[in-house]
């Protein structure tokens, strides 16, 4: 099956047709469908599939247990209305890679792997990087149980009703350590490689960042008869700290996002009693993002203060700053050399990543590929289909440096 038939299959699957965006969240049924084509594509070119205790799904060409094990993949889940490129790109990517490299006739002196891990995004739950974080014990079983989504739903019910034991989750040092590189290819989600004129690029660095969560808490009150000044609205408070969130980001260099917001009672003709935002923030280093968090929400809670509403900040998750290891990430520029010896470029991104979280425990490297716009989660995120083919024959070459010599 071809790059373009893969893509076409699983372009319908979970696909929002009034938004054109995706909606792929962990344990649903439109994860469920991206699930199933995994494990066809696994089974149709004769690879044993497993699925581990936290609900990642693996493709091994060679033995498992072997060890030394090059890995491959990405995700399948989406944000919402998600583009189609961000996580499908790798695992389509890889599987295209693994077709090209025995079109090749590559004599594999290493098991390759090609994997699909759970719930990257986060966005039912709140985590990103769910699967992988278990795996790598980054996140403890008993928090992974608290994981509760908008409607109530916990991890485990959830889990449940989609046919995985939620009990079993936990972390997996005996399957990382059969792991002796894994590499990630992945759209870019900024301009960096349209800027440079490369269709493919190497990773250097994951920003620092997190999400915090702000609950605002007011009074409910009549919204045509509560005077102004006995007014103590939640939503004023959080609409002044977006716009701090804007202005400390601009002074200090940092991102800062306020994307998904909840209001109690949620009514058009009343004050709302709770405002809940959840701030997602980046830097380029760890002393930026600590100062435009410390900044906004200093500036929340002196808003807070004027009118009377009760604040709570909670940091629901954090990743420090990843810096790929360089042996792996030079062995990739040696491998991609680019043409007439011109390097291939190396960029950082404030993007987080399944690899990023790996990087504490294996040796990960990832590859961009060019995004013209920069856009991504959004249904407008693309890349060209000839720089989808040179991302996977840069994929096949580095797979093959690394598994065939
Ligand atoms: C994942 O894509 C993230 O960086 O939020
Ligand atoms: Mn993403
Ligand atoms: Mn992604």
């Amino acid at each position: 099956m071809t790059f373009h038939e893969m893509w076409r299959d699983l372009a319908p699957l979970g696909r929002d047709t009034a938004s054109g965006g995706y909606r792929r969240y962990a344990w649903t049924g439109a994860d469920a469908d991206c699930r199933a084509w995994f494990k066809q594509q696994a089974d149709s070119r004769g690879l044993t599939y497993e699925l581990d205790r936290n609900g990642n799904q693996w493709a091994w060409l060679g033995d498992p247990a072997a060890g030394d094990a090059v890995v491959t993949g990405s995700h399948l889940d989406s944000v919402p209305d998600g583009g189609a490129y961000d996580g499908p790109l790798g695992v389509v990517s890889s599987f295209a890679a693994l077709d090209e490299l025995r079109a090749r006739e590559a004599v594999f002196s290493r098991p390759l792997a090609i994997v699909n891990f759970a719930d990257e995004e986060g966005a039912r739950f709140g985590l990103a990087c769910v699967g992988s974080r278990l795996t790598a014990g980054q996140l403890t079983i008993e928090a992974a149980h608290r994981l509760t989504d908008g409607e109530g739903v916990t991890l485990p019910q959830a889990m449940e009703a989609a046919g995985y034991d939620p009990y079993g989750i936990g972390p997996d040092p005996e399957r990382l350590a059969r792991v002796g590189a894994f590499v990630e290819l992945h759209v870019e989600q900024g301009r960096a490689l349209d800027l440079t004129g490369d269709p493919v690029g190497i990773a250097s660095a994951i920003w620092p960042h997190g999400r915090w969560r702000y609950d605002f808490r007011g009074e409910a009150n009549h919204a045509g008869t509560t005077r102004i000044a006995d007014r103590r609205d939640p939503m004023l408070t959080y609409a002044e700290t977006v716009i701090a969130a804007r202005r400390e980001a601009e002074l200090t260099g940092a991102v800062a996002t306020f994307g998904k917001v909840s209001v109690e009672p949620n009514g058009v003709n009343a004050i709302p009693s709770l405002v809940r935002g959840w701030l997602d923030s980046r830097a380029a280093d760890q002393e930026t993002l600590d100062a435009v968090i410390t900044g906004i929400e200093k500036a929340a809670r002196a808003y807070a203060d004027r009118h009377g509403v009760d604040l709570d900040v909670v940091r629901e998750s954090f990743t420090p700053v990843v810096e790929f290891g360089h042996a792996l990430r030079d062995e990739l520029g040696a491998i991609l050399r680019g043409e007439a010896d011109r390097p291939v470029p190396v960029l950082g991104t404030g993007a987080g990543h399944d690899a990023g979280i790996l990087s504490a425990s294996i040796p990960t490297a990832m590859l961009f590929v060019r995004n013209p716009t920069g856009v991504s989660h959004s249904p407008a995120e693309f890349a060209a289909e000839d720089d989808c083919v040179a991302g996977v024959t840069a994929l096949a070459d580095v797979l093959e440096g690394l598994a065939c010599r």
